[in-house]
């Protein structure tokens, strides 16, 4: 069997020190850069269903729902207009381009660059945000967030990767998994609260305040220290050890070191990092970096993320209703995604996909079944999302945070981020009219999906729970269906 079940030796070696109270902060300060994320997928979906802020920019959708009865539009339809779910999608096109150039730069210059850079341009688009007096600046304002999305998701999952002990790596890397949960609940009650502003310029208040979280993660990252993995591949040797040690908090940090200083002698051998990614050596790397962020926008994730208000709307919940749901679907992705915290580095990646992978199955059948019969969805959308949180949500950006050694781990989570990116784009640009035209066969498109995806899950990708990350390599090395790629000669590991 290709690898299936096959768990790699791979508890990797142990090496000196611990969890430092340093690594542990620095980690939660960098994690800040998903509540960025994270509130801008919550709040777009609310914005679009107030009548405020429909009946300013887009008034014709305003119309199409408010049309007199003989008029009225197919229930599945009422919402799908191109130039709606362009606001909404917008932001993720801008990102994909973005986080090319945040390869380079996060390669270059650094991850703590890369951060900084990322958090002040999602500043200046918040500002733009909530002073919109036209669709040109609410657009703007959007791609100026998506840049800064960008560089933030390329550049965070990393650090925390880099920064955190291998046994520690995936309760920590899902911290950035975390605030984006969060950041999609404060969002979530931010339109509620703001949903209810008579004057009707609520909506401003719920773009602007996308400021807060800019300004958390744009002063924090100013304190933050660089990775020693990047240090060192930017040829500081000494500061490079020093660091390490202070986050390991031990001097023996020989053997670690070594690694990092193999990883890096590696990685100066490779000029073009995008030329080596595509090469068969690093198939593995590329086919996870491709395939796990496409999937895990074919989960579906986003149609509740996005549309929740505007999908219970179409349903015929009330505004109040529609906004409610999408704050309790916001309090079950948070509370979910705590589930993987805590037994992403015991249970392992794999058994968390996998499991996550057969509920998001059952979830998709059973709201396809329910939407079909004309009922609410309420509690499937809320159990669909749990699924996700504890499963495809966090390690759909940790798992490619992992397995790229130095020399293209930029490159691969650039990869990363602009798929998903994409395929965000795609789904919240077409979700409407695809809703409009399949109606509730959608919900069994993405279940297959999930079906796929789940068999991919099982073949192809290995565990990496515990394995230090500059020894990654014998991961592969390992696995049934990988290891015909990668060669010894190129697996790193240190002198004994
Ligand atoms: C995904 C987002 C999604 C969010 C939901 C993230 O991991 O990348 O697309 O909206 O999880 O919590």
């Amino acid at each position: 069997m290709a690898g299936g079940g096959s768990v790699a030796r791979s508890e990797g070696r142990k090496y000196q020190g611990g969890v430092t109270a340093f690594v542990v902060i620095a980690c939660l300060v960098a994690a800040m850069g998903g509540l960025m994320f994270g509130y801008d997928i919550g709040i777009s979906g609310g914005v679009t269903s107030m009548d405020s802020f429909l009946r300013q920019f887009f008034p014709h959708v305003y119309k199409k729902q408010h049309g007199n009865d003989d008029h009225k539009e197919n229930m599945y339809c009422k919402f799908d207009d191109h130039l709606l779910t362009l606001f909404t999608s917008s932001l993720y096109l801008a990102a994909l381009i973005a986080s090319f150039f945040a390869s380079a730069t996060t390669r270059r210059y650094g991850r703590k660059a890369s951060m900084l850079f990322g958090g002040l341009v999602f500043l200046a688009g918040a500002v733009l945000n909530g002073a919109a007096v036209n669709v040109a600046m609410l657009i703007i304002g959007r791609l100026m967030l998506g840049v800064g999305v960008g560089f933030a998701n390329q550049s965070v999952p990393v650090y925390l990767s880099e920064m955190a002990p291998a046994n520690l790596r995936g309760a920590l890397n899902i911290g950035f998994q975390m605030a984006i949960t969060i950041g999609i609940l404060a969002a979530n009650l931010i339109n509620y609260g703001t949903s209810k502003i008579k004057p009707g310029w609520g909506w401003r208040i719920s773009l602007g305040l996308a400021a807060a979280p800019a300004i958390l993660f744009t002063v924090g990252s100013l304190f933050l220290p660089d990775t020693p993995n990047s240090i060192l591949e930017r040829g500081n040797h000494e500061k490079a050890k020093k660091m390490l040690q202070r986050i390991r908090g031990t001097s023996n940090v020989d053997e670690e070191f070594q690694d990092l200083v193999d990883a890096s002698t590696a990685a100066k051998q490779v000029e073009h990092p995008w030329k080596n990614f595509t090469g068969r050596k690093y198939r593995p790397q590329l086919v996870i970096c491709t395939f796990i962020p496409f999937f895990q926008q074919l989960t579906g994730i986003n149609v509740i993320m996005f549309y929740a208000p505007v999908l219970f709307k179409t349903l015929g919940f009330g505004d109040d209703a529609s906004l409610m749901s999408a704050v309790i679907t916001g309090v079950v992705n948070v509370v979910a995604t705590m589930v993987s915290v805590y037994s992403v580095d015991k249970l392992g990646r794999k058994a968390l996909f996998l499991e996550g992978g057969v509920q998001m199955i059952i979830c998709q059948v059973v709201v396809a079944a329910m939407i079909g019969r004309g009922f609410g969805t309420e509690g499937e959308a809320g159990d669909m999302s749990k699924a996700f949180a504890w499963s495809w949500g966090p390690l759909g950006w940790l798992v490619p945070s992992e397995v790229c050694p130095l020399e293209i781990r930029s490159a691969g989570q650039a990869t990363n981020v602009s798929v998903n990116m994409f395929f965000t784009f795609v789904i919240g640009q077409f979700f409407l009219s695809m809703l409009c035209h399949m109606k509730f066969g959608l919900f069994l498109f993405f279940g297959g999906f999930v079906i796929i995806m789940t068999i991919f899950i099982y073949y192809f990708v290995p565990e990496t729970k515990n394995v230090p990350i500059e020894d990654m390599n014998q991961v592969w090395k390992e696995h049934g269906f990988w290891s015909k790629y990668v060669s010894s000669d190129n697996v790193t590991t240190s002198p004994p």
